[in-house]
């Protein structure tokens, strides 16, 4: 096991992924690609309905985020196994449409939906529009009418938590682009504005803290204080939300040291909070949702390169070039992320070498990852990053004119193509020669 229980090393010392030869994958396949493991993915989103039916009730339905990792054979994935997904942008909900993805169970999020998001949004049929403020409120109401619709919604809150700083700093995050926030009475109000429109019907509430966390203590703080929210809404509307959706966010390990979570006993936990708190507050325990994205797919991923160069500057560092970069994985430019990376093609050898990988990027913040212990890499390698199924193809662009690689899936042995690589006429498809 590497990392993971799905990576491995064969008799040849090559890295695997659930039991294929990744030097054998880059070959067929070429280099740069995303290979996921589909059975991975698949066990993934069992351990999260399994849990949720267990403890939050048998109509317990998880979100798959799909902003995590997006193409249509992974809406197919999802739906068979049962979940529902988040979509946040025409884009999302167009592939899941196309997939064939049945609507009612798409939560449809972002903070600025568009009217034409709308009004696709209500032209599909989507089960739940999450709104986000009330000029959007506003727009969905006439909208709807105007359709002859009554739209279920969730209203997002932003509770004023900062899962980083750890515990509740109350007031903590209530200057987000996201939602309304209780502090400052906005999320009231908009309850209220919402509970007056005949456009929509609001079912409950919406509220997401943060991704890559470790800890439940976020979790339970806002649980509490969305149940406390619950309370008063009702003390003051008579409304009672009916459904709670605490949004995603739990984390994943990238390096051997990270911490690993239990997801089906963070389910039993938030399970058991929230009911405690429903108790306390008086209020009905409300159906919950949640809508992991990073926790059902990250650990799936590995990105295979071609090292190019390996330059050692003696006194200062040593560059292995890859070719690919920040255009498939911007996570390291933008965030500093850390993963585990590994010479695929002699996966058993000690790591007794350290290297910046660099991307092939005109610019010099374009890396995978700083001073990454490696194999003594050399031209013609296979480099493995590991852990990139969540926000690498997502994220990923053109820039410099780089092709987008390929998303390989393999299962039983078998690999197929799910998002075939571009092509240098893809990269000009949209410019007009005028
Ligand atoms: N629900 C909502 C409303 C969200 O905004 C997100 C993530 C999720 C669910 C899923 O969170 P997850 O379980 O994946 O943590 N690009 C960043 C991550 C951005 C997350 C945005 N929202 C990264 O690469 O780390």
């Amino acid at each position: 096991m590497i990392l993971y229980p799905h990576l491995d090393t064969n008799a040849e010392g090559h890295l695997t992924v659930g039991g294929m030869d990744t030097v054998e994958l880059a070959r067929e396949f070429g280099t740069p690609a995303y290979i996921m493991d589909e059975d991975v993915i698949r066990a993934n989103c069992r351990t999260y309905l399994t849990a949720a039916r267990a403890h939050f009730g048998a109509d317990a339905l998880p979100l798959y985020a799909s902003k995590a990792l997006c193409f249509t054979g992974i809406y197919r994935l999802v739906a068979e196994e049962g979940l529902g997904v988040d979509c946040v942008s025409g884009g999302e909900l167009f592939t899941a449409l196309r997939a064939g993805f049945p609507a009612e169970r798409i939560y449809f999020h972002g903070n600025n939906k568009t009217d034409a998001d709308l009004a696709m949004a209500l032209d599909m049929g989507v089960g739940t529009i999450v709104v986000d403020n009330e000029d959007e409120l506003d727009a969905l109401h006439a909208l709807a009418r105007a359709k002859g619709k009554v739209q279920r919604i969730l209203l997002r809150i932003t509770p004023g938590i900062d899962p980083h700083t750890h515990r509740a700093i109350q007031t903590g995050n209530v200057d987000s682009k996201f939602g309304r926030a209780i502090a400052t009475g906005q999320a009231l109000e908009i309850t209220k504005a919402a509970l007056a429109r005949t456009g929509v019907r609001p079912v409950g509430f919406h509220c997401h803290i943060g991704s890559q966390i470790f800890d439940i203590d976020p979790f339970r703080d806002a649980a509490d204080i969305m149940v406390r929210f619950i309370a008063e809404v009702k003390r003051e509307t008579g409304f009672e939300a009916e459904e709670l959706n605490l949004g995603g966010g739990l984390g994943v390990p990238y390096l051997a040291e990270d911490r690993r979570i239990d997801y089906a006993a963070a389910v039993a936990e938030i399970a058991a909070i929230v009911r405690q708190n429903a108790a306390d507050a008086g209020i009905r325990m409300p159906r919950i949702i949640l809508e992991p994205g990073r926790s059902l797919v990250a650990a799936a991923g590995i990105t295979l390169y071609t090292v190019g160069s390996v330059k050692e500057i003696p006194g200062f560092r040593n560059y292995v070039s890859v070719d690919g970069g920040m255009p498939d994985n911007p996570r390291y430019a933008l965030y500093q992320s850390q993963y585990t990376a590994l010479i695929a093609n002699r996966a058993s050898a000690p790591k007794d070498y350290r290297a910046t990988v660099a991307g092939r990027c005109c610019e010099s913040g374009d890396l995978i990852g700083e001073n990454m212990p490696l194999q003594k890499p050399q031209r013609g390698d296979i480099l493995a990053v590991l852990t990139t199924g969540a926000y690498n193809f997502a994220m990923a662009s053109n820039y410099n004119r780089l092709p987008r690689p390929p998303v390989i899936l393999v299962q039983g042995g078998k690999a197929r193509v799910a998002v075939r690589r571009e092509t240098y006429e893809d990269i000009v498809r949209n410019d007009l020669s005028e």
